[in-house]
């Protein structure tokens, strides 16, 4: 979809008539992205042939992503179960993703709530939103193209999430928004690129990676800002927050009730997964990126680290 581009560039925002550099950083960020935004952003609905066959034989997500890949599990599995299995875990992935996005909305919504409408600040966290409705609707037309179950969260993870945009603020929000987003964000760049997966899933990453780019953008200098701000037992606090969520966005990806698909208990492939050293090593590359820049920021404290450690985000001694 190529839009008309951005109406206006404003000029730098002031407090009391003298600039603000912390804001006025924040406003040409703002307006970088509201003219990238508006120069490139796709409409899946147009933009993906969603009436083109699927592709015999060929895979939802690489064998090595797979959360039971190399488990006595997986050895008992067909070539067509493994793919099945693929299918199903895209499913669920794609349906948590879409329920972070909806979480991810609320949140910035709060955000605009307080803010200056005029401010580059609010007209591209609004134009964000824009995107993320567009993804979600996107991941929801996948699932249902591929005949899988709207898995998202467990039901009792999904009524606990709708505390979190009330208590979250500050770096912490921010922070558990990137983790979201640059988990899959990692995961979606390795499988635009296989020709081993399906044209469809390697289109919906394709878009998805171009527009949240912005969305990293964003978000990371929000961190950066609000850090500076903190003080000592907000900081730990914030710390404890973004860990506490992190475990949750990273513990939820695999819906258990994806193993029923191939003939699994639930319960003995979520075990089997949890327990899965090569699933470890997916979810520690999926959040390496992220992981360093929280590092950097003093976001990883020693009061989140045994959840860091549980979402296999930090590895073990
Ligand atoms: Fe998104
Ligand atoms: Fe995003």
């Amino acid at each position: 979809m190529t839009r008309a581009p951005a109406e206006s560039e404003g000029g730098p925002a002031t407090e009391g008539g003298r600039a603000a550099p912390g804001r006025d950083r924040r406003e040409k960020t703002a307006h970088r992205l509201l003219n990238s935004s508006a120069r490139k952003s796709y409409d899946p609905e147009i933009d993906i042939d969603w009436d083109a066959p699927l592709v015999e034989g060929k895979r939802y997500l690489p064998e090595h992503r797979s959360s039971l890949y190399g488990t006595a599990l997986w050895e008992r599995l067909s070539p067509e179960q493994r793919i099945e299995l693929g299918k199903h875990e895209i499913a669920s992935i794609a349906t948590n993703g879409l329920w972070f996005e909806i979480l991810l909305m609320q949140m910035l919504l709060r955000e605009i709530y307080k803010a200056d409408p005029t401010s580059g600040f609010a007209q591209y966290a609004l134009t964000e939103i824009a995107d993320e409705c567009r993804h979600s609707t996107m991941f929801a037309r996948m699932t249902e193209r591929i005949g899988c179950p709207p898995y998202g969260p467990l039901p009792w993870r999904r009524r606990m999430a709708k505390l979190l945009p009330l208590i979250s603020y500050g770096p912490a929000m921010y922070g558990a928004i990137l983790v979201a987003e640059e988990i899959l964000d990692r995961l979606q760049r390795e499988q635009m690129n296989d020709p081993e997966v399906q044209p469809l899933v390697r289109m919906v990453n394709r878009i998805h990676v171009l527009e949240e780019a912005r969305h990293v953008t964003f978000a990371r200098e929000e961190v950066t800002r609000g850090v500076a701000r903190l003080s000592g037992p907000e900081l730990k606090y914030q710390q404890w927050l973004l860990a506490a969520v992190s475990h949750e966005v990273v513990q939820s990806l695999i819906n258990p009730h994806v193993y029923k698909a191939v003939g699994i208990r639930p319960r003995d492939g979520y075990r089997a997964a949890m327990a899965n050293p090569y699933y470890h090593e997916t979810l520690r590359y999926a959040g390496e990126r992220i992981m360093g820049f929280l590092d950097d920021n003093g976001l990883i404290g020693s009061v989140g680290m045994p959840l860091w450690r549980r979402a296999f985000l930090v590895a073990d001694r």
